[in-house]
């Protein structure tokens, strides 16, 4: 059976108490870069589960978001925070969000929650996108597993195209389309992205180009290495 989240490849010393440590470290930092009456977005994952409670605790005034996931949404809804739709809040001050990779040139890996699709348009909506992970997030490239969402209308001859994948089993995306894993090599990212863009029936990818990030805080054993993104306001 095919897993609902693909496996990551983890150090030999992988400690999951030091990784959740790591990724409320990271959500901690993130949260303090948000300022009264900031148009929010708010990724999906288990780093941003540490994010909201975090900014909640702020006490911000005027704060207004948006959710990437029913799953945010509602944890966020429950802290007290302000949801609104992306439409009613156009573009955004600021969004914040996990992610699965993040390699030397600044190329991302999302969707392993599932939500990429929303959480792109949500970070290309963003003035400043700030990538928050644990240390074993940063890798020399990315490599597959890279999350698609694909329509549900032949899906089978989607992933032929697409090359070698698997569909996951597990919930689809928050918009209800199927989840699949390219599983081939990834070589250039920007190649693969826009062929991956180019295949009908693929409604996103989970390649996040460098252009769309401004800062990846990523907190490890020794404290919080900032580094910068291409995206400038
Ligand atoms: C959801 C995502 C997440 O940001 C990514 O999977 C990282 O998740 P986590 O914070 O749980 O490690 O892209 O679609």
């Amino acid at each position: 059976m095919a897993p609902t989240r693909p496996p990551a490849s983890r150090p030999a010393d992988f400690d999951p108490q030091e990784t959740e440590r790591q990724k409320r470290a990271a959500a901690l930092a993130a949260a303090e870069l948000v300022d009264d009456g900031a148009r929010l977005g708010l990724g999906t994952g288990s780093t941003v589960a540490h994010l909201l409670p975090a900014l909640a605790a702020r006490g911000l005034r005027g704060l207004r978001c948006v959710a990437t996931s029913p799953a945010t949404e509602h944890a966020a809804r429950a802290l007290g925070l302000t949801i609104e739709t992306l439409d009613e809040l156009g573009e955004l001050d600021i969004a914040i969000d996990g992610a699965d990779q993040i390699d030397r040139r600044g190329w991302l890996v999302k969707g392993g929650g599932a939500a990429h699709t929303r959480e792109k348009i949500v970070a290309a909506a963003a003035r400043r996108f700030v990538v928050i992970v644990s240390a074993e997030k940063a890798v020399d490239a990315v490599s597959a597993p890279v999350p698609l969402e694909i329509l549900r209308f032949g899906a089978a001859g989607t992933l032929r195209a697409v090359g070698p994948s698997r569909l996951r089993e597990g919930p689809p995306s928050p918009d209800g389309n199927p989840i699949a894993d390219y599983l081939g090599a990834v070589g250039d990212p920007a190649a693969l992205a826009a062929r991956l863009s180019g295949t009908p029936g693929v409604v996103e990818h989970g390649l996040f180009a460098p252009e769309l990030v401004s800062d990846v805080l990523i907190a490890g054993p020794r404290g919080i290495e900032h580094r910068r993104g291409a995206k400038r306001d």
